[in-house]
């Protein structure tokens, strides 16, 4: 299965911003971690990360996946948009978030993408992307 794992805003400063909360592994690392893991698990990963809502609609569009591992970023809190575009495309879509984004301030308590995506992992840190592809590949083996 060819993986799309998409990060929004903010995410490509992932090692230098609030590493209290977020950690210190880069995203780098974690496409490097993610792209082995679904290397082990028969599939392949394609990264993409922007700050900017209509460049990830724009790479959703393409179409060149079979499956999506996001992390919105704030834009999973407030983006009708996003929501639209993965309803649309018509491939199944994990939605991930680092943190325990419930145990946080009440705007982020809600999640605009949960009702397209096919699962959602959430507060277990970068290692929530692993399971994020284990969730996707459970859905489509
Ligand atoms: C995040 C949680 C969001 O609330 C926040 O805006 C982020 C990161 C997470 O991975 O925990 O940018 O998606």
């Amino acid at each position: 299965m060819k993986i799309l794992l998409l990060n929004g805003p903010n995410l490509g400063r992932l090692d230098q911003r609030n590493p209290d909360i977020y950690g210190r592994t880069t995203l780098a690392e974690v496409v490097e971690r993610a792209t082995q893991y679904a290397a082990s698990r028969g599939s392949s990963v394609v990264a993409f990360q922007s700050n900017h809502e209509g460049a990830l609609i724009d790479r959703l569009e393409q179409l060149d996946f079979d499956g999506v591992v996001i992390n919105p970023g704030a834009l999973g809190h407030t983006s009708y948009a996003l929501r639209d575009a993965i309803e649309g495309i018509g491939r199944p879509a994990v939605e991930i978030h680092i943190s325990d984004v419930h145990a946080r301030e009440p705007f982020r308590h809600v999640l605009v993408l949960e009702d397209v995506v096919i699962g959602q992992v959430i507060g277990r840190g970068v290692d929530g992307y692993l399971e994020a592809i284990d969730l996707l590949l459970e859905h489509v083996p």
